[in-house]
C-alpha cells in the first residue's frame, strides 16, 4: 500500500471493453439477476445500497469496507430518485463542486482527493471502497491498492471508462479469479508496488 494500513479497493462492474456505463451514464445493461449476484452479495454486502436493503428486507453486516468514496455523477442518480444517503451503513464521501450539503450522513468534498484518502488510510477500521466513477478513479489511481472487477461478457464500444484520464501505466497482479456459470467473472488484482 502507498500509505497507512487500510486498503483502497476499486470494486466496480465493467464490460469486457472496459466501460462502467454507457455514454449517457446508463448501466442497466449489466444484468441484475444471475448466479453471480448471490455470491457477490455475500463477498461485498456493503455494495447493496440502503434503499435496496430496505426494499428486500436485509441488512447484512459490513465485511470488508466501512467507508465509500463516490464521484458526483455516480451520486446524482440516487439524488434524482430522492435517495440522499445511498450507503448509510458506510461513512460516505461524495466528491462534488458547488454542491451544498445533501444529507447529514454524507460529507461533500471539493478538492484533491489524495490528502483525504491518505488520512483515511491511516485511520483504524475496515477497508475503503472506491465506488466510482471513472473520473474519480483516475484521480485516485496512484492510491488504489486493489482492483476488483465484476467483468460482464458484454461489449458496448463506447461509454464511461473504468479510468477517465491521461495515459498512465500501472501494473497489477491477478490475485484471485472466479468464473460464474453465466460468464460473469470476478477478478481481484493487487497493485504492484516498488
Ligand atoms: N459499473 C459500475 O459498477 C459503476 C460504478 C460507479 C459508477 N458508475 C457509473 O459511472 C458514471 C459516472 O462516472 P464518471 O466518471 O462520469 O463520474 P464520477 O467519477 O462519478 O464523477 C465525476 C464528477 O465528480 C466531481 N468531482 C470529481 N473529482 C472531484 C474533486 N476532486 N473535487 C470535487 N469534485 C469532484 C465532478 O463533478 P462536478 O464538478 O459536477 O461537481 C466530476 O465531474 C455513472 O454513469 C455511474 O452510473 C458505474
Amino acid at each position: 500500500m502507498a500509505t497507512g494500513t487500510r486498503k483502497l479497493t476499486y470494486y466496480v462492474a465493467s464490460t469486457v471493453d472496459g466501460f462502467i456505463a454507457g455514454p449517457d451514464g446508463s448501466w442497466e445493461f449489466f444484468p441484475v439477476e444471475g448466479e453471480h449476484l448471490a455470491d457477490l452479495s455475500v463477498r461485498y454486502p456493503e455494495a447493496i445500497p440502503t434503499h435496496v436493503r430496505q426494499a428486500i428486507g436485509v441488512d447484512p453486516a459490513n465485511v470488508g469496507f466501512d467507508t465509500v468514496l463516490v464521484g458526483r455523477r455516480t451520486y446524482q442518480p440516487a439524488l434524482d430518485i430522492g435517495v440522499t444517503s445511498p450507503y448509510a451503513h458506510l461513512k460516505q464521501y461524495v466528491f462534488a463542486r458547488g454542491l451544498t450539503s445533501t444529507d447529514p450522513e454524507v460529507e461533500i468534498v471539493d478538492g484533491d482527493p489524495i490528502p483525504l484518502l491518505r488520512k483515511l488510510k491511516h485511520e483504524h477500521g475496515l477497508g475503503i471502497w472506491l465506488c466510482g466513477g471513472g473520473n474519480l478513479a483516475h484521480q485516485l489511481l496512484d492510491e488504489i491498492d486493489e482492483l476488483v472487477l465484476k467483468l460482464y461478457p458484454i461489449v458496448i464500444g463506447e461509454g464511461i471508462p473504468l479510468f477517465a484520464g491521461p495515459f498512465q501505466v500501472n501494473n497489477y497482479t491477478l490475485a484471485e479469479s472466479h468464473t460464474y456459470g453465466n460468464g460473469v467473472m470476478l477478478l481481484t488484482y493487487a497493485r504492484n508496488r516498488g
